[in-house]
């Protein structure tokens, strides 16, 4: 099965997929999350089509030391074949692509039993604390909350 960049025309399929496997919070605009990914030269939003239907996707991008993922999903009907392997397979060669040594991605506390299908593929606890913030709200009030 082919894997290709995300086009127009699967946005709100890949986004749908998402909100299925259970990838999506209220403060993320998925469809803003992958239209970025696809507009910006060093991130991408890799799909996979079955009768015209996205059976799973991957988000990738990179700072040029280290490629993230995100979205790592596949159709609940379709899981267990394989397809996320290659779907992270496809992501981690579209980073060697472009010179990228390294690769990671978070996995959420309540969904940690998803760290058994990455720990094959040779993905380890980096026994790093990730500390995040939003910068789409105003310093005052970021400051407060
Ligand atoms: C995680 C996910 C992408 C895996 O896709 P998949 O196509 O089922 O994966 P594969 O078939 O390539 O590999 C599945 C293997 O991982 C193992 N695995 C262990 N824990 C797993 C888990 N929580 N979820 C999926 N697979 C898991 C399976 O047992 C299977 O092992 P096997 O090949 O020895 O039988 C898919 O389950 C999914 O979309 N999950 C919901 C979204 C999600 O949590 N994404 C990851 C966010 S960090």
């Amino acid at each position: 099965m082919q894997i290709t960049e995300l086009s127009e025309k699967y946005l709100h399929q890949a986004v749908d997929l998402w909100e299925t496997t259970g990838l999506t919070r209220p403060w993320n605009d998925p469809l803003a999350d992958a239209r970025r990914a696809l507009r910006e030269p060093t991130s991408t939003v890799l799909a996979m089509i079955e009768n015209d239907q996205v059976v799973g996707t991957a988000m990738t991008g990179h700072d040029g030391h280290r490629g993230w993922l995100y979205y790592v999903a596949v159709d609940p009907r379709r899981q267990g074949n394989g397809l996320g392997r290659s779907l992270v397979d496809a992501a981690s060669r579209w980073l060697r692509e472009r010179a990228v040594p390294k690769v990671q991605l978070m996995v959420r506390s309540e969904n940690a039993s998803v760290i058994d299908f990455y720990e094959p593929l040779g993905f380890e606890d980096q026994q790093v604390v990730v500390l995040g913030r939003r910068l789409d709200q105003s310093e005052a009030r970021a400051g407060k909350e």
